[in-house]
């Protein structure tokens, strides 16, 4: 099938003409837009209640406290194998929304083989593992969805989670990043701090077909109040940028992931997480550290040592190795371990 990336990015046009952080002149700006300079400072104040820091300086015009750079369909195509392009039904690309998954959940699954993605500048209700909350600054991360149809339910979970975190590290070595780890069951870590998380939800009848959304947030960048208040909610955090010599893209980053996204996918559905267990192993933030396991009821302690053949995590414990599927266990890192 043809490469059809087809975007409904809908910025508001001023944010476009301020995206690169010039100072620009309110009459500048009114002439551009082909309106009042009032309606000028209306859309300046509607982009600082989106979190955007815009600064007047009085009588010089508007400019972005902070550069940023927009998601850009022809850049985020520029990272797709030609052959995955042609497995992508539609790229929606949103300037806001409440949240991507949510939005492609309630949409019709896509045919098998093919994928449906939408990403988006600014989630107001963006969802995290376990009824937690995924908080990502304006235009700061990437906050993307992929919609997939698997035919068999039973192959697809529950180790699909740990082959998106293999995808999307590899992502971010593209984009530049290193010592990127991942933390069982999909974490992305840099230095024991998250840098981005996955949430896979699915609708599916039994027995018949899986209509799954992958659903990964990553910060690229972390402004300083965006760190303080996901830390303050109890995740030592980090960004892409964290890991990167050069500043990263944000298409770029974007872009890659879903390349090795759908990469992955058709692997996953040939072969299972057998394809991706070794390359997990070697992502392994935890393996040979002291960590706990929480459960419903229960805290067991003991030394992480890997994830079994279905993805299951290991925990030697000093008397056995236990095992423990995502869903039911919650790992942590060891605090004060050396
Ligand atoms: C986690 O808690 O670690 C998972 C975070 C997943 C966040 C992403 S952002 C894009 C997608 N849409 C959502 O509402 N959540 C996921």
């Amino acid at each position: 099938m043809a490469v059809s990336i087809a975007s409904g990015l809908d910025h508001p046009l001023l944010l476009v003409l301020l995206a690169d952080g010039r100072l620009r002149s309110g009459e500048w700006l009114a002439g551009e837009l082909k309106v009042s300079r009032a309606a000028v400072w209306k859309g300046v104040e509607r982009l600082r209640a989106l979190g955007l820091g815009v600064e007047a300086l009085p009588r010089r015009g508007y400019r972005l406290s902070d550069p940023v750079e927009l998601l850009d369909a022809r850049r985020i195509g520029a990272e797709l194998d030609p052959r995955r392009a042609g497995q992508l039904r539609k790229l929606e690309l949103l300037f806001e929304v409440d949240s991507t998954n949510s939005r492609l959940l309630s949409n019709a699954p896509p045919p098998p083989g093919m994928a449906d993605v939408c990403m988006s500048e600014l989630q107001h209700a963006g969802r995290g593992r376990r009824g937690r909350r995924w908080v990502a600054p304006f235009g700061s991360g990437v906050a993307m969805s992929l919609a997939w149809t698997f035919a068999d339910t039973a192959r697809a979970l529950p180790a699909l989670s740990l082959g998106v975190g293999v995808a999307v590290s590899r992502a971010l070595v593209r984009a530049g990043a290193l010592g990127v780890s991942l933390k069982w069951p999909n974490d992305i870590w840099f230095r024991d701090r998250k840098v981005g998380g996955v949430l896979i939800e699915l609708r599916a009848e039994a027995g018949g077909p899986a209509h799954v959304v992958i659903g990964v947030g990553i910060n690229v960048t972390l402004p300083e109040a965006a760190r303080r208040e996901i830390e303050a909610a109890g995740a030592p955090a980090a960004a892409v940028a964290d890991a990167c010599a050069q500043p990263p893209s944000r298409n770029q980053v974007a872009g890659a992931i879903l390349d090795e996204l759908l990469s992955m996918l058709g692997e996953f559905e040939r072969e299972g997480f057998a394809a991706f267990r070794d390359a997990w192993l070697a992502l392994d933030a935890l393996r040979g550290r002291p960590a706990r396991v929480l459960l419903d009821r229960e805290v067991i302690s003991g030394t992480a040592c890997g994830v079994d053949q279905e993805g299951a995590l290991l925990l030697d414990t000093g008397q056995q190795v236990r095992k423990f599927v995502s869903g039911e266990a919650s790992l942590r890192v060891n605090e004060g371990e050396p």
